[in-house]
């Protein structure tokens, strides 16, 4: 098929580069002409695993380009994936869909024969159907269906191409059969194929995120339980894990949630239910919310118990930028906020990032960056993993312990062992345990 694929940031870069890995034709449009020179020449504008040689296959097959014209890809396409961002609102929790309403409206004003929108960003529920009626004014040829996203940072490229299950929210059969058919090889592979209606499809999407920064609350509030008595939270996720019923993922308690999607996702469907009179059916995610920020916190916390109250004329070594391994993403980072915490009472941070480096600089010039782990390390006094990247977790307590200034560890993703650590000389700190 002939689709498009609109804003090609982490979701639609790596949904233009799998629709064409399965065979379709594939224009890539952004309205970012750097980010659309990088993604022509097979260079991802970001870091994800596996994209680069996936831009590369698609390269040499030549089914995937790159352009910045809304009426080419009207003229191109059969099928349009909208695939732009829904950032939190400035002085708001509800979402701006200014970018996604831009993009409907000028492909829309394009399109003068039979085609099918597919919204993928995540948007408040009742998004679609406002949107179906405007496309119904200015392309009445033209259909809008919705198809959540449920692609991972870090594993995007195998959550496309593998997915759990498609769920599409349509108006007709047509709509349904057309992206049955566009994600034929998914289908055939056995991946669940479940059409809604469209409201539906655009809650499914709110709803996953939601239970998902549900459970990391979850557990790192029974971690504040575990500090107030001495339990271990690590043993407890694993014990609660181990029910079929809770399963062990999406239990790992530490600094928390971060990135451009569950912080945001569960302001914006607090927001949105507010609007629709169902405040009370959502108003624990703002306990969730809470949860989550007072880990930060507690990290900051944690690290003054180590040296004496003050931050002052300390180094810390800041381990991790991105909100999570595999990523250099650092929207709404746990990490960044903590350090730009410590840096703002007085402490001499630190921060390095296999990835994140870059992004981190531009977020936050206020603070210290180095290109190592080494550099970071050195003549640390308090040392603090706040992204569990592998590097940070391979680290010998014994030969880390000859570089720092003092052997303090603050360990907020409870990745290393207490034991070793602790055996290696080291004072050891971690969230919700002893
Ligand atoms: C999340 C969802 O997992 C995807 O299904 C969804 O498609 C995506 O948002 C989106 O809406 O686009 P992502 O933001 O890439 O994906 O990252 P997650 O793997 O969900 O991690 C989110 C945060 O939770 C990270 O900061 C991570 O460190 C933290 N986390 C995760 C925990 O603190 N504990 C855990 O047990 C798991």
């Amino acid at each position: 098929m002939r689709i498009t694929v609109i804003g090609t940031g982490y979701l639609g870069a790596v949904h233009a580069a799998c629709m064409a890995d399965i065979g379709h034709e594939v224009l890539g449009v952004d309205v970012d002409e750097a980010k659309i020179a990088a993604l022509a020449e097979g260079r991802p504008p970001f870091f994800e695993p596996g994209l680069p040689d996936l831009l590369a296959r698609t390269h040499e097959r030549g089914n995937l380009r790159f352009g910045t014209s809304l009426q080419e890809a009207a003229e191109f396409g059969d099928v349009h994936f909208v695939c732009v961002g829904t950032p939190q609102r400035k002085g708001s929790y509800a979402a701006d869909l200014k970018y996604v309403d831009a993009v409907v409206e000028g492909l829309a004003r394009h399109l003068d024969r039979p085609s099918l929108i597919v919204g993928k960003s995540t948007v408040p529920v009742g998004t679609a159907a406002r949107l179906a009626a405007r496309i119904a004014e200015l392309a009445p040829q033209a259909e809008l269906a919705w198809n959540p996203e449920f692609l991972r940072e870090g594993t995007a490229v195998l959550d496309t191409l593998e997915p759990d299950r498609l769920v599409v929210g349509v108006q007709s059969a047509h709509a349904a059969d057309v992206l049955r058919s566009l994600y034929g090889r998914m289908v055939e592979a056995g991946t669940p194929f479940l059409v809604t209606d469209m409201a539906t499809a655009e809650l499914v999407k709110v709803a996953a995120n939601s239970f998902l920064a549900t459970k990391i609350s979850f557990i790192n509030a029974m971690a504040e339980v575990c500090e107030a008595t001495g339990a271990d939270v690590v043993p407890l996720a694993q014990a609660i894990g181990m029910d079929a019923r809770i399963g062990p993922k999406f239990l790992a308690a530490g600094l928390g949630f971060g990135g451009g999607c569950l912080p945001k996702d569960i302001r914006a469907f607090i927001a949105r239910a507010g609007e629709l009179g169902v405040d009370q059916a959502v108003s624990f995610l703002r306990e969730v919310d809470e949860i989550n920020l007072r880990r930060r916190a507690r990290t900051v916390e944690l690290g003054l118990d180590l040296i004496d109250g003050s931050y002052r004329g300390t180094r810390i070594a800041v381990l991790g930028a991105a909100f999570k391994p595999n990523s250099d993403d650092i929207r709404d980072s746990p990490a960044l906020d903590v350090a730009a915490s410590i840096g703002r009472r007085g402490g001499d941070v630190v921060v390095y990032d296999p990835q994140a480096l870059d992004n981190a600089r531009r977020a936050h010039p206020e603070l210290a960056y180095v290109n190592s782990l080494d550099e970071a390390l050195t003549g640390a006094d308090v040392t603090m993993v706040l992204t569990e990247w592998d590097e940070f977790q391979d680290m010998d307590p014994v030969a880390v312990g000859e570089q720092v200034a003092q052997r303090n560890m603050v360990d907020g993703r409870n990745i290393l062992d207490p034991v070793a650590w602790r055996k290696a000389g080291w004072r050891y700190r971690a969230l919700g345990r002893p």
